[in-house]
């Protein structure tokens, strides 16, 4: 834990912030009961089992186990330290916090550089676009972007900028700022010379692009050349905090749009979704000249039900849709995809036909994904002629056939039958046997086992593991609980967890604290101990514990090593039997029966 931020100041930050709201701009969260349900952003489902509790300001997954408050949750999630989780609370909910750095000293050198980082695109960013929007040396851009539609709104909003054709502009202004050029180079900002080292401009005379992360920080640039010329974008490298397959262009500034819809719309390019937002499309991003990735898609999964996927109509562009269509439906995301015109990517078609039609005409006429596979099947193929003809009814009832539901196949059969003049019956037993022929091949590959699906399983637990639970969770919210049950048994818990978390609480109360299951919780450094320790302290219990039901649980917790120490002699009983050595026997036997009277008169006892 830090030194320099007190634990008072980490307390008030925590309490300053709702943990709903806070997890609401991740996940989707519906109330359910006194908690909030949604789906685990930790773990790809389909059926919520992520709970968040506003009472205790905890949340805890009941699938894949992950927990914590409000820290944990930006830690985990977006791979935060502690200190940068506590540092972003408190920068949404506006608490001063004293210029700290970690505690630890590596951490605390990776925080600078990455400081620095921020600092060096950010202030490139507003250079870039101080020279477009204000100077002369940006005037042939200015004009450029004119001619293409980019008003100023968009060039505002996207931070758009213009690198003039220099090999030290930008080298010698961050040098000014005295930020360190090692560093610069190595976050890509610059590059370096390979003879002698030295850092130099890497954008030059091309339009700038900022490109932020999640949180709103520039990580790196796209830069266009003016007019023509090659490459046509030039990105930043990859490096520590930029991340193509985990970035979408626009993220930040499209998630409230997007949360708020429950929608999302994907583009391919950087034009396109800044034309797109000046449609009034605030909701949109775009990769970043790459393939989709799961993590992009989870991305969206976690502030989104539903993606409209709208790409160039050209073969790739095509191609790149049904491909990414299917990845976002594997995530269990519902998708449309909106065609366009042969030859117009969507910013051509904006600037051709006027917003309005776009929003219209191509965004509100997107087709369902199967609608697109019946039109993507389509391309390339005459119709008339027989064979391809056979070709595109074959792939359409393979589509139809991982239909689950039986209406959904019903009506894509009919379309079909219809449109070709076939009998129903036909195209249906046609398209029962691709599908029996699949679920074969499947079996053969899958060798009989099935693919395991994360479940909400509720284990049978033992009457020990159970009483230890219960008491533990009570210990969590009460201390005079704790108080007793440490008078009375100690750490002495069966399971080793326990025995863990028991210790932990008890130092924890030393200390002088009240109870308080969140800051608990957050000094635990293992994560095990973390998720287990939320999931006790997410548990609804009953206001009081009477004395009787507190010593149940204790004897329970206690015969346990004697039931188990029972079950061992006897054993050790039959086998001395089966050996015919009677002495030893008996003398097990009564060994047992000490045992047994010992378990008889704690019950009595408690009774
Ligand atoms: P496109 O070639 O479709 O460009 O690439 P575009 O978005 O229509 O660009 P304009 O309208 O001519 O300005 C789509 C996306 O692929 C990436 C960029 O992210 C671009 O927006 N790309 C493309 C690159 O990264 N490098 C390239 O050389 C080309
Ligand atoms: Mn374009």
């Amino acid at each position: 834990m830090s030194p320099r931020i007190s634990e008072e100041k980490i307390e008030e930050i925590r309490k300053s912030v709702d943990i709903v709201d806070m997890i609401s701009e991740y996940v989707q969260l519906k109330k359910q009961g006194r908690n909030f349900i949604g789906l685990c952003p930790f773990h790809g489902e389909k059926t919520p089992s992520f709970s968040v509790s506003p009472d205790k300001q905890l949340y805890h997954c009941f699938g894949c186990g992950a927990g914590g408050n409000v820290f944990s949750f930006l830690m985990e999630l977006d791979g935060l330290s502690f200190i940068e989780s506590v540092e972003k609370v408190a920068v949404r909910t506006n608490i001063e916090l004293p210029d700290i750095g970690s505690s630890n000293e590596g951490t605390q050198r990776q925080d600078e550089d990455r400081k620095h980082w921020y600092k060096g695109h950010e202030l490139a960013a507003k250079l870039f676009h101080h020279i477009l929007s204000t100077t002369d040396e940006g005037r042939e851009a200015r004009e450029y972007l004119r001619k293409r539609g980019f008003t100023k709104e968009v060039i505002d909003q996207f931070q758009i900028g213009y690198a003039p054709n220099s090999w030290d502009f930008l080298t010698s202004f961050l040098e000014k700022r005295q930020l360190p050029m090692s560093e610069m180079a190595k976050c890509g900002l610059l590059a370096v010379r390979e003879f002698d080292n030295k850092p130099f401009d890497r954008f030059r005379d091309r339009i700038m692009f900022p490109i932020w992360n999640k949180q709103g920080n520039i990580i790196a640039f796209g830069g266009r050349v003016l007019n023509e010329g090659n490459p046509k974008y030039l990105n930043s490298p990859e490096s520590d905090v930029f991340n193509k397959s985990q970035t979408l262009y626009s993220f930040h500034i499209a998630r409230p749009s997007m949360r708020k819809k429950n929608e999302a719309v994907l583009f391919e390019g950087y034009a396109d979704v800044t034309s797109a937002w000046r449609a009034g499309i605030d909701n949109a991003v775009a990769t970043l000249g790459t393939a989709l990735t799961e993590g992009q898609g989870k991305m969206l999964r976690r502030n989104v039900d539903k993606v409209i996927i709208c790409y160039d109509s050209d073969d790739a562009g095509q191609q790149a849709a049904y491909k990414n269509a299917q990845i976002l439906e594997d995530l269990g995301l519902y998708v449309r995809v909106a065609l366009l015109p042969d030859g117009n990517d969507p910013d051509d078609y904006i600037r051709d036909h006027g917003p309005e039609r776009f929003v219209h005409n191509i965004i509100g006429q997107s087709l369902t994904f199967m609608g697109f596979k019946f039109r993507f099947y389509r391309r390339g193929k005459n119709l008339n002629d027989e064979g391809d003809r056979m070709e595109y009814i074959q792939q359409t009832l393979t589509e139809i056939s991982k239909l689950q539901r039986a209406v959904e196949r019903d009506h894509y059969l009919r379309q079909l039958a219809d449109e070709f003049s076939l009998s129903l019956e036909a195209l249906k037993q046609e398209q029962t046997q691709i599908f029996k022929a699949r679920k074969k091949k499947e079996n053969r590959h899958n060798n009989g086992t099935f693919e395991s699906r994360p479940q909400v399983q509720k284990k049978l637990l033992s009457a020990h593991e159970n009483a230890e639970r219960i008491l533990l969770a009570y210990m969590l919210q009460k201390r005079d609980i704790a108080d007793q049950v440490q008078e009375k048994i100690g750490g002495t818990f069966n399971i080793d967890e326990h025995q863990a978390i028991a210790a932990h609480l008890y130092s924890f109360y030393a200390e002088g604290h009240e109870a308080n299951s969140s800051l608990f919780i957050e000094r635990l450094e293992d994560k095990r101990l973390k998720h287990l320790a939320t999931e006790l302290a997410m548990k609804t219990l009953n206001a009081d514990m009477s004395e009787q039901e507190l010593n149940d649980y204790i004897t329970q917790i206690e015969n346990y090593p004697k039931k188990q120490q029972i079950k061992q002699l006897k054993v050790e009983q039959k086998k001395a039997e089966e050996l015919e050595q009677f002495q030893e026997a008996a003398m097990l036997a009564m060994e047992i029966m000490k045992i047994e009277q010992e378990l008889k008169n704690s019950i009595r006892n408690n009774q």
